[in-house]
């Protein structure tokens, strides 16, 4: 055997070792608790064939805690590039079956170096997070390498698509990455997310508490509101991720992808004119709405579990990517509560930051009232909402459908706050407050003197919901462009986003805003 037959042997033997991780044993540890490997992973997520390893043959270099006895070609995350439906992407898959993906200094560095990568060629970063979280053994060097991540994760935002799937269980800055991160992923009971797990919580607060009470994905996504989108199992969760990048562009300079999709732009979609029902404080299901107007009813939903009270999600319009934010009737009334004021302002805001035109269904009898509200920071988090529109240069189409009430009118997408086309449904009521908050407050002393109070009020609010609670008056000022038939909302959203095709809109120059965070 000559010298470069040595050297190719070589590489054959280290590339298999670095295939196999932490090896055999470990490997089928992973598998018995029914996760993947960090390469199966990858070759699941990205299209057949496309995937280009880098740093395959890094190793760590510490030696305290005799860690140099242990080492692993690879270290404990698999990184590079391929591509998804053919569009390029960036990948890190995080290996716990090496020092169960716990982070050091080389594991942080090939992070950042894809990471490095991915902004100078504007494509997204996809995190596939397993890890135990700082490496124990490399000190604060972990550490340093946990701040060099956040810091790529702050200056890529807003500039590249930044999606974290979780898939076992993360700890410490394992999460605070994919928090920094635009979207996460969960995998429903073997995915995991807490600052400390249940042994460190245990003696400090004296709780008792299961990994899946304390952050598993049913957690997340319906009490934190931390997990965006929930996967049945490992190959769910990856599946929804390429399909959420569909509707992303690559990066801040560009416009997201177009996909004809056969769907006629003019269809009239006669259900809607009856989908609204005849008494105002009946609930409907504005997600009936949606998916009759999208384009072959596909509405890809984020944070279905956690405030329903809004619904946010993307679809696409005659073929063009737009984020849907829409009341929701058949929860709390659709009122804007905390919660929902900070997952629609969220939303709002990747929506401009990646150039992604956002429709508003509205129907909103106002900011949620009370002691509980307003002791934890209703004020805050509606101006977040507020402050988000307000700030947003994409095209910006609002469809009112019923109620458009109070503080909650201005904040969704108005007329006022740089809204392009603000149609109404001859169903709209837009006013300061509905008929019977209203009566209570302007007529207090009619109704306390009338013979017959019942009555009088009924009469009252009759009155005022003829008078006020229609879209007409709004109509008259201008601040609504048209009052049109429901079945017509379609064809007239996607002429309004063909319009508005070519929207150049800036903000005043600035370091940046102090948005109420
Ligand atoms: C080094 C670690 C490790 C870590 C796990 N391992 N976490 N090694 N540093 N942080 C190793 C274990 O020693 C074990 O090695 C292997 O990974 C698998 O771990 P197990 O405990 O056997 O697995 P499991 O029972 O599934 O529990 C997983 C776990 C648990 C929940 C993640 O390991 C755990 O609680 N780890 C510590 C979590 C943590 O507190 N991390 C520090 C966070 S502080 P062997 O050789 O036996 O296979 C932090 C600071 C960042 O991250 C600050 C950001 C703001």
């Amino acid at each position: 055997m000559n010298a470069n037959h040595r050297r190719s042997k070589q590489l054959e033997e280290m590339r298999a070792k670095s295939r196999l991780g932490g090896g055999a044993a470990r490997i089928e540890a992973q598998h018995k608790k029914g996760k993947l490997t960090a390469r199966e992973r990858i070759d699941l997520l990205l299209d057949k064939g496309s995937f280009r390893e880098v740093d395959a043959f890094v190793e760590h270099r510490t030696h305290d805690f005799n860690l140099n006895e242990q080492k692993f070609l690879s270290d404990s995350v698999v990184t590079g590039w391929g591509t998804i439906e053919g569009r390029l992407v960036y990948i890190f898959s995080q290996d716990f079956t090496v020092f169960g993906g716990s982070l050091g200094e080389v594991h942080a560095a090939k992070i950042c170096k894809i990471m490095d990568m991915a902004m100078k060629a504007g494509a997204p970063v996809l995190g596939l997070n397993d890890s135990g979280g700082a490496r124990i053994q490399e000190g604060v060097v972990s550490l340093g390498g946990y701040a060099d991540i956040f810091l790529r994760n702050t200056l890529a935002s807003g500039v590249i698509p930044q999606l974290s799937a979780i898939m076992g269980p993360c700890a410490g800055g394992a999460v605070y990455s994919p928090a920094l991160t635009d979207f996460i992923f969960m995998v429903r009971n073997s995915s995991y997310m807490f600052v400390t797990g249940p042994d460190v919580v245990k003696a400090v607060t004296h709780e008792d508490v299961s990994f899946e009470d304390l952050g598993g994905a049913s957690v997340h996504a319906e009490k934190s509101g931390i997990c965006h989108i929930t996967g049945d199992n490992e190959a769910d969760t990856l599946y929804l991720m390429r399909k959420m990048l569909g509707y992303l562009p690559q990066n801040n300079m560009e416009d997201p992808p177009f996909v004809q999709s056969g769907d006629d732009a003019l269809r009239m979609e006669e259900a809607l004119d009856t989908l609204i029902p005849e008494s105002p404080d009946k609930p409907y299901d504005i997600k009936e709405v949606i998916h009759l107007i999208v384009d072959n009813g596909e509405f890809y939903e984020i944070q279905e579990s956690f405030a329903a009270n809004i619904v946010i999600g993307f679809a696409r319009l005659g073929g063009h990517s737009v984020g849907i934010v829409a009341n929701q009737p058949a929860v709390l009334a659709g009122v804007l509560d905390i919660d929902a004021s900070e997952k629609g302002a969220r939303f709002v805001r990747f929506c401009d930051a990646f150039n992604i035109p956002i429709v508003t269904f509205e129907d909103v009898p106002g900011f949620m009232p009370g002691t509980y509200q307003e002791h934890h920071g209703i004020i805050r988090s509606g101006a977040k909402l507020l402050f988000a529109y307000c700030e947003a240069t994409v095209p910006k189409l609002t469809v009112i459908t019923r109620k458009a009430y109070g503080g909650a009118y201005c904040v969704m997408s108005s007329k006022h706050i740089r809204g392009d086309v603000n149609l109404a449904w001859p169903t709209a009521e837009i006013a300061v407050m509905g008929p019977d908050g209203a009566v209570n407050i302007v007529f207090r002393k009619e109704l306390e003197k009338a013979s017959d109070p019942i009555k009088r009020k009924a009469e009252l609010v009759a009155e005022y919901r003829e008078k006020f609670a229609n879209p007409f008056i709004a109509a008259e000022r201008g601040y609504i462009d048209d009052v049109i038939e429901p079945k017509e909302t379609r064809p007239r959203l996607i002429n309004a986003l063909e319009m508005l095709a070519n929207k150049r809109e800036t903000n005043p120059p600035k370091k940046h805003g102090n948005n109420p965070i």
